[in-house]
């Protein structure tokens, strides 16, 4: 069996669209027949990786590959990057704007949940440079 691929553009600021990638990807993976506690760990993954390209990138893309045993999880925007990914990483380090705290956003609670609900996690990142995050799911 080959493996299946989604992908999808995720603009910078777009809040109208917030959330509309990882919906369909749990769609998606519905429709493949994943198990829902997977399904589960892989939206939350996704929705925090498209939140993040949305509030603090200049915009990127998230892929999903869906393999016999695992899901691939492939975020990666076009900057700026993220200056101490160590402090990026500890929950509540957030370095969200007042506006954005008031739409509900900005807890720092994003890429620490990432990781939780992951079996592999990888961060990649420096100021100037994308953030690339690499996430696998086992089924
Ligand atoms: N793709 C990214 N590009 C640049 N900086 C990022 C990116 N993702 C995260 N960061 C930085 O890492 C910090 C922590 O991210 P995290 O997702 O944990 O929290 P948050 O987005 O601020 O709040 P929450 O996710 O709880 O709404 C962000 O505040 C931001 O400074
Ligand atoms: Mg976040």
């Amino acid at each position: 069996m080959s493996n299946i691929q989604l992908c999808y553009n995720i603009e910078r600021q777009d809040f109208s669209k917030a959330g509309e990638a990882s919906s369909n990807i749990k769609k998606a993976l519905r429709q493949l027949g994943i198990n829902s506690g997977t399904i589960r760990r892989v939206a939350v993954a996704t929705y925090e990786a498209e939140m993040n390209i949305i509030i603090h990138s200049e915009g990127g893309i998230i892929g999903v590959t869906v393999d016999v045993d695992k899901i691939r999880i492939d975020a990666k925007d076009t900057g700026p990057g993220i200056e101490d990914i160590d402090m990026a990483m500890k929950e509540g380090y957030s370095t969200a704007t007042p506006e954005i705290r008031e739409l509900g956003f900005g807890a720092g609670m994003g890429l620490p949940n990432m990781k939780r609900y992951a079996d592999e996690f990888k961060i990649e990142s420096s100021v100037g440079n994308p953030t690339i995050i690499t996430i696998v799911i086992y089924l």
